[in-house]
């Protein structure tokens, strides 16, 4: 490609064509390619000069990981970093807007601006609005730095002192610009030059970075993929909209567990911790209505029970619905395949909807057997026992699989007053796969069996 002629890159995965398309070869999304300015110097060979060498040092000694880590002292906040900031590391931090970014962050450095000096960096509202949010949150006389800025630049130039901040929020990247990129803010050289940059000085001054992202209507963070591997850890801040529940997702870090979540609820003073958040999501269950099923899921390190909802009705359509929130759509057509090819419960005809009852989104396979049994309660109008909690995974010839942390799903049903659980038999015996404390199990090794749990009149 020759040096003066316009690039075309892909906004989504960041691949670079000589002209542009409708469609993106590389990642296959449509109409994301724009026209970039050429790249200042195009990537030449290493030349004549001699590099430096290299020293290696073994694996054992000490790490930045070490280091006492700075806790925010939101509680769900430090255990979904995986027990705290470290020093040097930058986490990005990605959700629709609205959902609560500039909250959750202005509540969490307000919090660590007592401890060490903290600096908040706006590019998308005024020295204002940020004020008045940390009025409304009660937390305006916090000794956090404020600035409202986009130039990378000037930020680089402010922050790259011996007494650089312990603590800078950037938020949000999509509105950072480095003058010397000939793109728009937002655009992929833009978000990318300016993560690197950001992340560069974090790692030599030894702060902890907090870069905001927007999130397209995919639903992933706004910009490259790379992005998501220069940081050391992701957390999605999800939830919906119309519920008060946030959940903040860890799903890469380099410093704790992934898959480890944490619940706020929006509140007119902010986001609040939710401790107990089964009891949460429970709150407006009504026992013995047909077609509800109470799940014991396992959400990172923590026993979860949700309300699975299946709603089973005839169809007029020659395709029937089938729709789903908060579970993968492609699992809800494997179960109801199963239960038809299996067990002989054909629900072609059917409309089929089912809802993660409180906006929580489920990914774990261990509701399989949750779902179904929600289905197969809506299908024949009789109730799943409402003191009942369910789990297991469904394999294609319809038997029912062990899952992780059992017992650890039993004694959360447990604590909230269950009496029984459905769970999958052990392979060897058909002994149960945990043993239930308790409760009183009832294993299910195979799908069939689910059915006879469903008879009227039972
Ligand atoms: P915000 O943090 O600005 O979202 P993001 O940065 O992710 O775009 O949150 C905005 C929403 O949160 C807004 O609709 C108002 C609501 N909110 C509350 O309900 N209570 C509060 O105390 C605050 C500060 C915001
Ligand atoms: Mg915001």
């Amino acid at each position: 490609m020759s040096k003066s002629a316009p690039r075309y890159v892909c906004q989504e995965c960041g691949a670079v064509t000589a002209r542009w398309a409708g469609k993106c070869e590389a990642c296959g999304a449509w109409n994301s390619i724009s026209e970039e300015a050429p790249r200042e110097s195009a990537p030449k060979g290493l030349g004549g000069k001699p590099g430096k060498k290299i020293e290696f040092v073994g694996l054992e000694g000490a790490t930045t990981a070490d280091l006492p880590r700075l806790m925010t002292r939101i509680g769900e906040l430090d255990r979904v970093c995986g027990g705290g900031l470290v020093a040097g590391s930058a986490l990005l931090v990605g959700g629709d807007p609205g959902i609560g970014k500039s909250t959750l962050l202005t509540q969490a450095t307000a919090a660590l601006s007592t401890q060490v000096p903290v600096v908040y960096i706006s590019g998308e509202e005024a020295v204002d609005q940020v004020r008045l949010r940390a009025r409304r949150l009660g937390l305006a006389t916090a000794p956090v730095q404020l600035a409202s800025a986009t130039n990378l630049r000037d930020i680089i130039q402010t922050l790259d002192v011996a007494d650089a901040p312990k603590v800078v929020v950037i938020d949000s990247i999509q509105t950072m610009y480095a003058d010397n990129v000939e793109a728009a803010p937002g655009t992929v050289s833009q978000v990318r030059i300016c993560a690197h940059e950001l992340i560069r000085l974090a790692k030599r001054r030894g702060f902890v970075l907090f870069l905001v992202g927007h999130v397209t209507k995919e639903g992933t963070i706004a910009g490259p993929r790379v992005l998501e591997h220069m940081v050391d850890t992701v957390l999605y801040f999800e939830g919906d909209r119309g519920h008060q529940f946030r959940i903040l997702r860890a799903v890469k870090n380099r410093f704790g567990a992934t898959d480890e979540i944490g619940v706020f609820e929006m509140t007119d003073g902010g986001l609040t911790e939710v401790l107990n958040p089964s009891a949460l999501f429970l709150a407006e269950r009504r026992g013995n209505v047909s077609g509800s099923c109470v799940y014991a899921g396992v959400e990172g390190t923590r026993p979860m029970l949700v309300e699975i909802q299946a709603l089973v009705a005839p169809s007029t359509l020659s395709s029937p619905r089938r729709a789903v929130v908060g579970w993968d759509s492609n699992r809800l057509s494997m179960v109801l395949a199963v239960l038809d090819a299996r067990c002989g419960l054909a629900l072609s005809g059917n409309d089929v909807y089912l809802n993660v009852a409180g906006g929580l989104r489920i990914t774990e396979p261990a509701a399989d057997l949750a779902v179904a049994a929600a289905l197969v309660s809506s299908a024949t109008d009789v109730p799943v026992p409402a003191d009942m909690v369910v789990f297991g995974e469904i394999g294609l010839s319809g038997e029912v699989r062990a899952v992780a942390q059992g017992d650890a799903r039993l004694k959360e049903a447990a604590k909230l007053g269950f009496a029984q659980g459905l769970v999958p038999a052990s392979p060897r015996k058909g002994k149960a796969q945990a043993a239930g404390g308790p409760l009183a199990i009832r294993p299910i090794g195979h799908l069939q069996d689910l059915l006879g749990l469903f008879r009227p009149g039972q």
